[in-house]
């Protein structure tokens, strides 16, 4: 099968023949028909990731038909269109992950494939109102800012949330989520177009994070936050306490713009607010996302999609945040 290969570091991805994986029980083989990227791909190929193997192939989301499973008991998955929950070994504790959780797509071989070999409970049915470009960019993001939101943030109806970045694959996700879950959503970028778009989707207002008084800005805009989702942290950072409600939450799980300035401790314990991390989901997580989007007809916004040959090019695009959206390869 023709597979996107990530040889050795400062190697660029090849698209190249490879072995067709060989099933043992329990698993699955999927033919995969789109892909979809997420930051992660892009740390990897900077060999800025923990445990990076080579020869990998990298993805993490896909969306496909099962062609093959290793147990009877799974045969009635084969010819299912499906996508797949990559968070494997979440374990037993829904607050948090085991010591054995890992992603599809390092350590195991991911999604930039013809066929992908994964673990037969992480299939799930494709949402029917999507094709396959946009049913693949659900899985890692849309999982991700449904705990941030839901299970962690415990945002609910009436709840102002703001999310910070919102052009990337999770913030255009907890946008789409938090509004179709009834909350007031109100966004920064560092694209006057980007917050534009966003408010095509339903943000009441956004700012631009690259003005010295953006925070100042939101306040005036929205009073204060209920909830926050951030995966930037960096100097920015800084502002959030400031822009909460009392008991407030600011959750976050990415640390693109770097990692936590100093912070006034005092404002979070008179205020009562909540620093959360998160990391993708639990299967519950995964069901209850898949559920939200099914009830909603949530249509994830796809900024590009990429003949899978094409991958290195499509994780260039992640380098410099040009995109609004999720990035797609076609199969
Ligand atoms: N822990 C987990 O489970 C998990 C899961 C998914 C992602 N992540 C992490 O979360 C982060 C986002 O992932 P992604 O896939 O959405 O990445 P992405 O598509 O590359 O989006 C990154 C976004 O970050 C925003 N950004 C950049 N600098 C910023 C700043 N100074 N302040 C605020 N926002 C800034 C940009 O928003 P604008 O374009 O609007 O300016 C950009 O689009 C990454 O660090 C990723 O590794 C973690």
């Amino acid at each position: 099968m023709k597979a996107i290969v990530l040889e050795g570091p400062d190697k660029p991805l090849v698209f190249k023949e490879v072995d067709k994986p060989t099933l043992a029980p329990g698993e699955a083989l999927v033919q995969i028909k789109a892909a979809a990227l997420n930051r992660r791909d892009y740390w990897i190929t900077v060999g800025k990731y923990a445990g990076i193997k080579y020869p990998t192939i990298l993805g993490s989301d896909g969306a496909g038909v099962v062609v093959e499973v290793g147990d009877k008991a799974d045969r009635h998955w084969i010819g299912q269109e499906v996508i797949i929950n990559p968070g494997y070994g979440w374990g037993e504790n829904d607050n948090f992950q085991s010591d054995d959780f890992k992603i599809l797509g390092l350590p195991a071989d991911g999604t930039f494939a013809e066929y992908v070999k994964v673990q037969a409970r992480h299939l799930h049915h494709k949402p029917a109102h999507l094709d396959w470009e946009h049913a693949a960019a659900i899985p890692l993001a849309a999982l991700t800012t449904y705990r941030a939101l839901f299970t962690k943030g415990k945002a609910k109806k009436g709840d102002k949330v703001l999310i910070t970045g919102v052009g990337g694959g999770t913030g255009v996700f907890a946008l789409q989520l938090a509004k179709a879950a009834g909350c007031h959503v109100f966004v920064t970028s560092g694209s006057g177009d980007k917050i534009e778009r966003a408010r095509q989707l339903g943000a009441s207002a956004g700012v631009n994070y690259k003005a010295q008084d953006w925070a100042e800005q939101l306040l005036q805009l929205a009073g204060g936050f209920d909830v926050i989702i951030d995966s930037a942290l960096g100097d920015g950072f800084a502002k959030l306490p400031d822009l909460c409600n009392p008991g407030g939450r600011i959750v976050i799980f990415g640390g693109t713009a770097g990692n936590i300035p100093p912070l006034n401790g005092r404002k979070i314990f008179w205020r009562q607010l909540q620093i959360i991390g998160t990391m993708m989901g639990s299967p519950d997580d995964f069901k209850a996302m898949l559920e939200l989007v099914n009830k909603h007809k949530i249509i994830p916004v796809i900024d590009e999609v990429f003949p899978l040959a094409n991958a290195d090019k499509a994780v260039k695009k992640m380098e410099n945040s040009s995109q609004f959206g999720k990035i797609v390869l076609r199969a």
